[in-house]
């Protein structure tokens, strides 16, 4: 089937959401999504929003605390205007519907996290994301212009250079290849504007707190119709998932730290006091560090998070998803500690953006989590990250508009999907396996702490699986299982390409090899140009080769 739309836009969370709401008064919007418009990881963000509260507000420790987590690589101009933006982009939020706490003087209540100097974020109690998807997603299902498509996964992009094998700086994006799920129907969307916002890759490493959408699919989408991507290899753990056989990587707030919970060795040892001044609270690379640190050094299999000092009323209101969640599984946080381990949380970089989100392919905007806007640098200060969200689909939803308010209405002629001679599979494991293999591989060597032994060991396995991956994805019909396999293949290659590129040791990136930052050379982003044409369909004439390139 073939469809056309004003906007075409890829993934449900805060920025896509944000994104539909900014243009839909203007033209048709096509909202997709790979199962509910809510399965996102901005319904699962507990701790907050970063920003300062009102325009006389102290915007420059906030950009000073980016900075500093950030390890001097964030592009200053780009902190400044995303900080300057927080107020705007709050008062955005409250007119959608959003309901943040507040304290008993009937004022915001500011929280707060590692790296942040100052009280300056607004949660909903310890479930602000999922206030948030709630506002926004009764938005867009009350706007006429916004068709919602659930369950449909984004095959590639549809670009100006593949179709007219043009050279890289013709390339425009023209739409996308979108598989129905349940009728096993590839649609062919073309659309003046497309817009990823499919969030991160979590699901690239064995331990993850990220949903299980997290693939990497607009990053590998769009690195493989030729955008550049930058800072793959600052992939940031989260300090404090819950250990425990069944919860499937439940996030702790970092927000329990911010509200007085210290780290402890099983017996009893608080250890944060000498690693940094902040203690506790110091910047997201250092706690995950420390704790990889301690369990490797006493032989643990975790640390604790103990908040029970704290009046327990206060514990149960301030953080009931936490409380009921951990009590589910049998621990009461208000009577003993909670036990933690670090788990892949956030990818810091991503398609290579400017300032307004559009990527090196015009007409093609990247935004939230798949994006490398600069504001993140070598480690994302907490709370930035929603924060990043909306101010760049604000942004791109203003350079789109104006574009699409010139534009001659019309679209180009696009190709419908081909499937080749594909058959269906009769070999189910080789994803499977593949799966599990990619995801423990990351995790075994291209974690917390790398050396240039393991990253190089790393590559050499990816780029097996990725072969492997390819002669299946041109034999069989694709499901969605196959292509996000495809994209956790390739994101893993990309991220060990850009660690093994950084010879130093900076923020989330630590290796053996380099142990020190070097200002000399460090200051400076990892990017790895796209691949220059996109493979768009399953024709048997265009083979991939290592890179994904169209040999
Ligand atoms: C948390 O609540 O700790 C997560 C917040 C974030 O990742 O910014």
């Amino acid at each position: 089937m073939k469809l056309t739309t004003d906007f075409l836009i890829i993934g449900t969370g805060i920025a896509g959401l944000s994104y539909a709401l900014k243009v839909a008064d203007k033209g048709r919007v096509m909202l997709v999504t790979k199962r509910q418009i809510d399965f996102t990881a901005t319904d699962l963000a507990q701790g907050g929003i970063a920003a300062v509260s009102d325009l006389d507000g102290d915007f420059e420790s906030h950009v000073s605390d980016t900075m500093v987590a950030g390890v001097d690589l964030p592009h200053r101009d780009i902190v400044e205007m995303t900080v300057r933006m927080g107020p705007q982009i709050i008062n955005d939020l409250i007119d959608w519907g959003v309901q943040f706490s507040r304290n008993a003087q009937n004022e915001y209540d500011m929280t707060r996290e590692g790296g942040h100097s100052e009280r300056r974020i607004f949660h909903a109690k310890d479930a602000t994301g999922h206030e948030i998807e709630r506002a926004l997603v009764a938005a867009v299902r009350a706007h006429p212009n916004i068709n919602i498509y659930e369950n449909h996964i984004a095959v590639d992009l549809i670009t100006h250079a593949k179709l007219e094998k043009k050279s890289d700086r013709e390339n425009r994006c023209l739409g996308a290849y979108i598989l129905d799920i349940a009728q096993h129907e590839v649609l062919t969307v073309g659309a003046r504007f497309t817009v990823l916002a499919t969030g991160g890759a979590g699901k690239v490493y064995l331990y993850t707190c990220n949903p299980d959408v997290a693939t990497g699919d607009g990053v590998a989408m769009a690195w493989r119709a030729g955008a550049a991507v930058a800072n793959m290899e600052f992939m940031q753990f989260h300090p404090t998932t819950l250990y425990h056989p069944n919860a499937k990587s439940f996030l702790i707030s970092e927000a329990v730290r911010g509200e007085g919970a210290v780290l402890r060795r099983r017996d009893g040892t608080a250890f944060m006091a000498d690693q940094h001044p902040l203690k506790d609270l110091a910047p997201r690379d250092i706690v995950a560090r420390a704790i990889d640190h301690q369990m490797k050094k006493y032989g643990d299999d975790c640390v604790f998070l103990d908040m029970t000092h704290q009046d327990a009323n206060y514990i149960r209101e301030r953080f009931p998803t936490i409380y009921e969640t951990c009590l589910s599984y049998g621990i009461d946080m208000t009577k003993e500690p909670l036990p933690v381990v670090p788990a892949a949380h956030y990818l810091c970089g991503g398609v290579q953006v400017d300032s307004y989100g559009e990527s090196g392919i015009r007409d093609l905007f990247v935004i939230g989590e798949s994006a490398c806007t600069g504001l993140h640098g070598a480690n994302r200060l907490a709370s930035n990250s929603l924060l990043e969200g909306i101010v760049f689909a604000s942004r791109a939803a203003e350079k789109s508009l104006q574009r699409f308010s010139t534009s001659d209405g019309g679209f180009h002629t696009i190709a419908p999907w081909d499937s080749g001679t594909a058959t269906n599979s009769d070999e189910e494991v080789i994803v499977a396996h593949n799966w599990d293999e990619i995801r423990r591989c990351m995790w075994n060597y291209v974690g917390i702490v790398r050396s240039n032994k393991r990253l190089n060991r790393a590559l050499s396995r990816i780029r097996l699986i990725r072969r492997e991956i390819q002669e299946y994805y041109w034999d069989f019909y694709i499901t969605s299982d196959l292509i996000e396999l495809r994209n956790i293949a390739t994101l893993a290659e990309l991220i060990i390409k850009s660690a093994l590129q950084r010879k130093e040791s900076r923020g989330l990136h630590f290796t053996l090899d380099y142990p020190e930052r070097d200002d000399q050379n460090g200051l400076v982003d990892t990017v790895i140009p796209g691949s220059r044409l996109s493979i768009t369909q399953k024709t048997r004439t265009d083979t991939e080769d290592d890179h994904g390139r169209i040999a």
